[in-house]
């Protein structure tokens, strides 16, 4: 029963499942019937003649096979698809990603300026803020973080450190130079971020002085051990859409690692992770999921995670019926 109501919410959120699961299915056909048959027919034209008109007969028994009741019933249920994404990231083989972009998760952004800075300063006037940047890539985000902050609130003093592993990476993030692809690959990216934010120069955007000099770039691996010695504490620390990319044990320890950046009040903000992960490892270090438009950055999030289940790093759909869903989809959490 419960299968059956995850089934219905994922078909409500507009994911066409039995599309997907249809052609991954004829993959997996074709696949074991070409590796039976067809090494005894391979080699010159007529090996190839003979493998098209098997695909073809195989074609057509799968899509008879698929019209069965039971197996088209099984294959649309959001509990096949579950156990699906479980094997992609078991098998997949994991790669570095540096995509990234400027406010890429727009909401994520209003609850920075909003609740998350209400719950910082909650006992007091304003402090100095210190917001670190795990996994920044070429800057976009490290550079989002501080034109948000001067904007919404030009009194407040604060420092961005943002740290990656790629030399390439700080390079470019230190130049502060873009290219009009590298910036508007955002397509929800409003103009006035634009205008605050860059200055024009010879056909590039770059970043303006008064952001600047507020972010600095370095190199750092979020698995050394001496990670806190490198870094210290903040009162904000990012560690967004990279986790995902590593092999789970290394992840583990890298969420680890990063808890323990946090200052004794602080938020995390964490996309782009494995999930049952997330919600194992933010209980086990106290953290409270802060409950700020949390379907609507999910759904931010699932734009650049198109994929699932069968990609290892695709955007699960929201499912309230699943178990601890605030803590599962949330991607901002507090210690408190
Ligand atoms: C996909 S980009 C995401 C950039 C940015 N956080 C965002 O959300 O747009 C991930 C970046 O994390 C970096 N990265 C991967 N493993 C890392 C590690 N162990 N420590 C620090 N950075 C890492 C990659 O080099 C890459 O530039």
């Amino acid at each position: 029963m419960r299968f059956l109501t995850m089934f219905r919410r994922g078909r409500d959120s507009g994911c066409n499942y039995g599309l997907i699961l249809s052609r991954a299915h004829s993959r997996i056909f074709f696949f074991i019937t070409l590796q039976i048959i067809l090494p005894a027919k391979s080699g010159g034209p007529e090996g190839m003649k003979s493998r098209e008109m098997l695909k073809q007969h195989a074609h057509k028994i799968y899509t008879g096979v698929k019209r069965l009741p039971g197996i088209s019933a099984l294959i649309n249920t959001t509990a096949w698809q579950i156990l699906r994404f479980k094997i992609a990231l078991l098998t997949s083989r994991r790669r570095n990603c540096h995509f990234t972009s400027f406010l890429r998760m727009p909401t994520q952004f209003e609850a920075l300026s909003g609740p998350v800075l209400d719950f910082l300063f909650k006992d007091g006037g304003m402090k100095a803020l210190k917001v670190t940047v795990m996994g920044c890539s070429i800057g976009a985000e490290a550079y989002s973080i501080a034109s948000v902050l001067r904007s919404s609130h030009p009194d407040l003093a604060f420092t961005v450190h943002a740290y990656d592993i790629d030399k390439g990476c700080i390079d470019k993030a230190r130049s502060a130079r873009y290219t009009t692809e590298e910036v508007l690959n955002n397509e929800m990216l409003p103009s006035d971020f634009i205008s605050s934010t860059f200055d024009r120069e010879d056909g590039h955007y770059v970043i303006k002085g008064e952001i600047r000099e507020r972010v600095q770039f370095d190199l750092a691996d979020v698995l050394d051990l001496n990670l806190k010695e490198q870094v210290g504490t903040s009162d904000i620390v990012y560690a967004q859409h990279f986790l995902i990319h590593l092999e789970r044990e290394q992840a583990r320890k890298g969420i680890e690692n990063i808890c323990g950046l946090l200052n004794p009040r602080a938020a995390l903000f964490i996309s782009g992770t494995v999930l049952d992960m997330l919600v194992k490892l933010t209980r086990k270090n106290n953290l409270i999921p802060c409950d700020y438009n949390v379907e609507e950055i999910h759904k931010e999030a699932g734009v650049y995670g198109r994929g699932w289940p069968y990609i290892y790093f695709g955007c699960e759909p929201f499912m309230t019926v699943r178990k601890d869903w605030q803590r599962r989809y949330a991607t901002i959490f507090f210690r408190i």
